[in-house]
């Protein structure tokens, strides 16, 4: 079979963004706890026409040009999303249509927290290997909005953003390992959004225990069937097979955790004997080499939900693809609820290349940084606001929700 998997990515975000320095100073916490403590950098910011829908529809048309793809060879899109627009009509069908694709196509949106948007990527990924697919490719959309809400112990941890990946045959960022997934799932109460509620709820250090749950399970089911396969000799460590790993990332110090929480985990249970002091140094050199060049678009832009750990591998891809070609890197999706999947792939000989096109430095650049008064006072507006001025995007046809009329959200774009 030939290797299906990430062929492009596309991303949008927020066009304003505000520095961690800054909030920490406003809420009257020491700096140092946003910065280091969470690992957050700067946190977009999502105007009311900025949403879930304009998000995914640029990150689209971004992926697409980026992928040489022709739009015609589609024929399923995915958008995973927790903050939709309509309790009916998904995100996906305002995409469809706002980029014009083609009707023979399956359209649908996937829901589970932070994983939704990879239960697409293997919806696409299992449509293309079941033959199904024929010639035709994937579009699957990880779009959200992250709000818990002004002053909560939440708020450093918001963000917005989408990324959009054409999922086919012959993938140049990452073929995936087919089948060779460990997933795990519990029914908690860690992280939820009640119907009517635009910000999250949230119990914020159980959230914490329940994803090193997860990650821990998920981790061991995958590392089963990485030895059954051959791909990690029986007897040595399996971490020592991946030569990055990407997690999700609500904030960035939560990979850390949760890389240390593997490492302490595949240590128990190789039965060896081990030190708690000469681990964590290990564990830190070994996140250090393996983890933290994935975080540096997740520290600037906060936690984007279905997109995060997206984020991540378009951070790592950019940063350093040319020295990952050929090499394994393994990728942990968490949603809250919860359901989680650890699960690897190749990096692909085009990635550079292919990444670049994704045009990340460009994206950062164009944002406008904007003081915390002005952050609050958006975070005050409407879900239906009237639009702020929206100065021109250098050409680059960003898409705006503009209104309801006759209960139809209406966009625009230019
Ligand atoms: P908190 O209680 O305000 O923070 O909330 P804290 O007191 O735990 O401090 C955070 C860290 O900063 C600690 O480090 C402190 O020691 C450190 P740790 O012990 O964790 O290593 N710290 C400092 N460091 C340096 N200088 C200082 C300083 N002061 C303190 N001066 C919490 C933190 C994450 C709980 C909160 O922000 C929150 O509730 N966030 C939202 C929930 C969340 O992100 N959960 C993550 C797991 S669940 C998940 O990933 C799913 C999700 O994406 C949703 C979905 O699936 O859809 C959220």
């Amino acid at each position: 079979m030939k290797p299906i998997g990430i062929h492009a990515l596309g991303l949008a975000i927020p066009r304003r963004y505000i520095e961690m320095d800054a909030l920490a100073r406003a809420r009257g916490v020491e700096p140092g706890k946003y910065r280091s403590g969470l690992g957050a950098l700067q946190m977009a910011v999502a105007e009311p026409g900025e949403d879930t829908v304009a998000l995914a529809a640029l990150a689209a048309r971004r992926a697409l040009a980026a992928s040489g793809v022709d739009r015609e060879r589609l024929g399923l899109l995915i958008v995973g999303t927790e903050t939709g627009v309509d309790h009916s009509k998904p995100v996906s069908s305002f995409v469809h249509g706002l980029l014009g694709l083609p009707q023979a196509m399956r359209v649908y949106d996937a829901q589970h927290a932070c994983y939704g948007g990879t239960a697409g990527l293997m919806a696409a990924v299992e449509w293309i290997a079941s033959g199904a697919a024929e010639d035709r490719a994937a579009l699957v959309i990880c779009a959200d909005i992250a709000r818990y809400g002004v002053g909560t112990p939440g708020e450093p941890t918001q963000g917005a953003g989408a990324v959009a990946m054409i999922v086919s045959t012959d993938p140049a960022l990452l073929a995936l390992d087919l089948g060779m997934s460990g997933a795990a799932s519990s029914h908690v109460h860690d992280f939820w959004r009640p119907l009517g509620l635009r910000e999250a709820q949230v119990d914020g250090h159980y959230s914490v225990q329940c994803y090193l749950d997860a990650v821990a399970s998920a981790y061991r089911g995958w590392r089963t069937r990485a030895i059954d396969r051959g791909v990690v000799a029986r007897g040595t460590p399996a971490s020592s097979a991946l030569a990055r790993v990407c997690y999700h990332v609500p904030f960035c110090k939560m990979a850390r955790k949760a890389h240390l929480h593997v490492r302490r985990c595949e240590l128990e249970d190789s039965g060896a004997a081990w030190s708690v002091a000469a681990e964590e140094a290990a564990g830190l050199a070994s996140y250090a080499q393996q983890v933290e060049p994935s975080l540096g678009l997740c520290a600037q832009i906060g936690n984007i939900y279905t997109g995060s750990l997206y984020l991540g591998l378009a951070g790592l891809l950019h940063a350093q693809a040319p020295a990952l070609v050929g090499q394994r890197i393994g990728l942990f999706s968490y949603g809250s609820g919860c359901t989680s999947e650890f699960f690897s792939g190749v990096v692909g000989e085009r990635a550079a290349a292919q990444i670049a096109a994704a045009n990340i430095p460009d994206l950062l650049a164009a944002r406008e940084r904007i003081s915390i008064p002005e952050y609050e006072r958006i975070m005050a507006l409407p879900p239906t606001a009237p639009l702020v001025p929206w100065p021109s995007q250098g050409g680059d046809g960003a898409y705006r929700f503009v209104g309801v009329s006759n209960h139809q959200r209406q966009y625009a774009s230019g």
